[in-house]
């Protein structure tokens, strides 16, 4: 067996002296992830909409009296009532022209700083609240309007 000192140390460099920028470099990524965590951590200490330290998304407020389902279900189910006919047997029964989506434009409209409802390009717009919070990507409006309907505009309803 060979004696303890003759083993390779751990940290000699293999060839001459490469090690050195290498580690370098490998702290200065670590002063930068701290750094980084750094300002995340101000950020979440700092955001304005926290209930028992969970941010939440600030839902615009709705025009009409009341939806055409429980909010509660409305919440967790819309993308169900909204969905095309794809499960059609499925959801006899729930879906009705009362999910038209173009009801939900006309309620959850969110009025901008001109006065006119915003588009699906606002942060403001309501299908936005929660989806740019989530992280939901939705291609509904590329057919359908974002806003209530404008007499004379055509658009998938
Ligand atoms: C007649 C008006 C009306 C229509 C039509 C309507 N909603 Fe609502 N919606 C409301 C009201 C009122 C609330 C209760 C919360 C509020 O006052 O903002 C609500 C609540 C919601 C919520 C829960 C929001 C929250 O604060 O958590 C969601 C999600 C929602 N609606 C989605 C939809 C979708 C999707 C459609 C279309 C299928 C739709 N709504 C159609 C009026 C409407
Ligand atoms: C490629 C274009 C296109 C896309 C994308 C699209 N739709 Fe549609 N959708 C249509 C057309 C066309 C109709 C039929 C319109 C009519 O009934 O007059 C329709 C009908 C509907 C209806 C029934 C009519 C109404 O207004 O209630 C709903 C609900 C609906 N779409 C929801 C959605 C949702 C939710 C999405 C996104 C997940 C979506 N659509 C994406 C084209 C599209
Ligand atoms: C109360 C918060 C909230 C509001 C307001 C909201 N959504 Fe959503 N939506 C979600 C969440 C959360 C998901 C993701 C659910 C999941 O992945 O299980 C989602 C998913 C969806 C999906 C399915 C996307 C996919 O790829 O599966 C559609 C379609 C959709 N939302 C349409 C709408 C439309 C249209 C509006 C505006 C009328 C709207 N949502 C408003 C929270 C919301």
């Amino acid at each position: 067996m060979a004696p303890f000192s003759s083993l390779p140390r751990k940290r000699e460099p293999i060839t001459g002296g490469e090690w050195i920028p290498a580690c370098a470099g490998m702290t200065r990524k670590v002063r930068i992830a701290l750094g980084l965590l750094g300002v995340l951590f101000a950020v979440l200490t700092t955001a304005p909409a926290v209930a028992e330290g969970v941010p939440l998304p600030a839902i615009p407020k709705a025009k009409g009296e009341k939806c055409v389902e429980e909010p509660q279900l409305m919440r967790r189910y819309h993308m169900e009532f909204l969905g095309h006919q794809r499960d059609a047997t499925m959801r006899q029964g729930i879906r009705t022209t009362r999910h038209s989506l173009k009801e939900c434009i006309s309620c959850h409209a969110v009025d901008g700083t001109d006065g006119k409802p915003v588009t699906i390009k606002s942060e403001q717009h309501f299908c936005n609240a929660c989806h740019s919070y989530a992280a939901v990507r939705i291609d509904c409006f590329q057919c359908h309007a974002s806003t209530p309907e404008v007499p004379g505009r055509q658009a998938a309803r």
